[in-house]
């Protein structure tokens, strides 16, 4: 099974960002712990992250057919990205909007996702293991 984990604007960032609220790990490390997970778990990751809203629209319209699910944090292009909302409707891969930080719990306008309703569903609050998570729903998924 191949999944492709997608991080969106500023997630780049990782470590030096906000630690108070992202944690202290950078994005190479979310990536070797989620490829350790995955390989424990038969399953092939890819990961990719971009500030560039197009450069996401290209990467999820690829992910259409050539992979069995894409993990997906938009950053803050979940709450007012239509384009991006598009480009998951356009697909018939399954999309998991993951969140590190629970966005609910936060800012009025961190609580509107505009592609949460495009998406399998939403996992927010959990810190990176919300990666996992969503990897594991995939494995889940696949075996039934
Ligand atoms: C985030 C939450 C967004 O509101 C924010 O803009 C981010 C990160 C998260 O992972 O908690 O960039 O998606």
């Amino acid at each position: 099974m191949k999944i492709l984990i997608l991080n969106g604007p500023n997630l780049n960032r990782l470590g030096q960002r906000e630690p108070d609220i992202y944690g202290s790990e950078t994005l190479t490390d979310l990536v070797k712990k989620l490829e350790s997970y995955s390989e424990k778990n038969n399953v092939t990751i890819q990961s990719k992250q971009s500030n560039w809203e197009g450069q996401l629209i290209d990467w999820l319209h690829e992910a259409d057919n050539a992979v069995d699910g894409v993990v997906f944090n938009p950053g803050a292009f979940t709450h007012y990205s239509y384009a991006i909302r598009d480009a998951i409707a356009s697909i018939d891969v399954p999309v998991v909007e993951v969140h590190i930080s629970h966005v609910h719990a936060r800012e009025e306008f961190r609580k509107t996702s505009v592609v949460a309703p495009v998406c399998i569903g939403q996992i927010s609050g959990f810190g990176f293991t919300g990666y996992e998570m969503a990897i594991d729903y995939f494995w889940r998924r696949n075996r039934s």
